[in-house]
């Protein structure tokens, strides 16, 4: 009688409405047995946490591609894992364009099919009490709304730029820097986003410039009155990282931001994506 077992998927959950933990080993995780258990919990808790799982930069590009596409951060370039930090002498650019994570957002508003998910491992933690990274459940926001505006909400599209989020944190801009931003692209999208699975999100953040057909002051009390809603306490999870943490969240079911943080603390966080399955419909 052989005495092996199969090793068992091991997860529980963090907050009703957002978050699980899994807590399978490293290995398992690497041997990618697991990555259907993965995926669809994904789907329904929204965000993932690995404690302390502590991959290699090898190990999390080799889990990230057990569970779908890996979306290389340059398409056809070498880099593999993305540098997350405010830090500008690590990369000027990206620390410029990073200031906007700060707020609630969605990865990849400009693109018609955003990536799936994000895989994002702490290297040099912020200290305690800054830099948490926050989630929030976009499913779950939609699906707690009276019927009443569900309805109306799913009749709005939205235009989304990365100028709009600039003004989160540039409040007088100059025309040039402006006119930079204005081309990287516009897009509009739905303001409910109708799954293939048949469930609903709700698609907002500080990329949202305005509701089509609404007037200024109309959209921002729609954009604004809504992510005051879905970043309330029941639909989020706020992730105080410990190093070698992974954390893993559903880009199309839910908004992040990073919370404050010294960009000169030294903050770093290895990235890595998996390219999305679905448009914005
Ligand atoms: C991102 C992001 C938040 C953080 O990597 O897309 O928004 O906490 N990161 O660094
Ligand atoms: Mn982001």
């Amino acid at each position: 009688m052989s005495l092996a077992t199969k090793t068992e998927f091991k997860a529980e959950a963090i907050k009703p409405k957002i978050g699980s933990r899994v807590l399978n080993t490293r290995e398992d995780l690497l041997s990618g047995e697991f990555a259907a258990e993965i995926r669809e919990l994904l789907e329904a808790r929204g965000v993932l946490v690995f404690p302390q799982v502590s991959f290699t930069d090898e190990e999390q590009v080799a889990f990230t591609k057990t569970l779908g596409t890996f979306a290389p951060e340059r398409k056809g370039g070498e880099e593999v894992i993305s540098k997350i930090t405010l830090d500008a002498r690590e990369n000027p650019m990206a620390a410029e364009y990073l200031k906007g994570s700060l707020y609630w957002h969605i990865d990849g508003t400009r693109n018609d099919v955003p990536i799936l998910a994000s895989l994002l491992s702490c290297r040099v933690p912020s200290p305690r009490g800054t830099g948490n990274t926050g989630f929030a459940n976009t499913y779950a926001a939609f699906d707690d709304l009276p019927d009443d505006k569900k309805a109306e909400y799913e009749q709005y599209r939205v235009v989304h730029g990365p100028w709009a989020s600039l003004f989160y944190y540039e409040a007088e801009p100059s025309l040039a820097k402006l006119q930079g931003y204005a081309q990287i692209g516009e897009q509009e999208l739905p303001l409910v986003w109708k799954h293939k699975s048949g469930r609903k999100s709700l698609v907002i953040g500080c990329t949202a410039a305005q509701v089509v057909g609404k007037s200024a002051l109309e959209s921002a009390m729609i954009i604004h009155g809504l992510r005051e809603w879905a970043t309330g306490e029941e639909f989020t999870y706020s992730h105080e990282w410990e190093v070698g943490d992974l954390v893993m969240w559903d880009n199309t079911g839910t908004m992040h931001r990073a919370e404050a943080y010294d960009p000169t603390c030294g903050r770093m966080m290895h990235r890595t994506k998996l390219e999305g399955e679905e448009p914005f419909e």
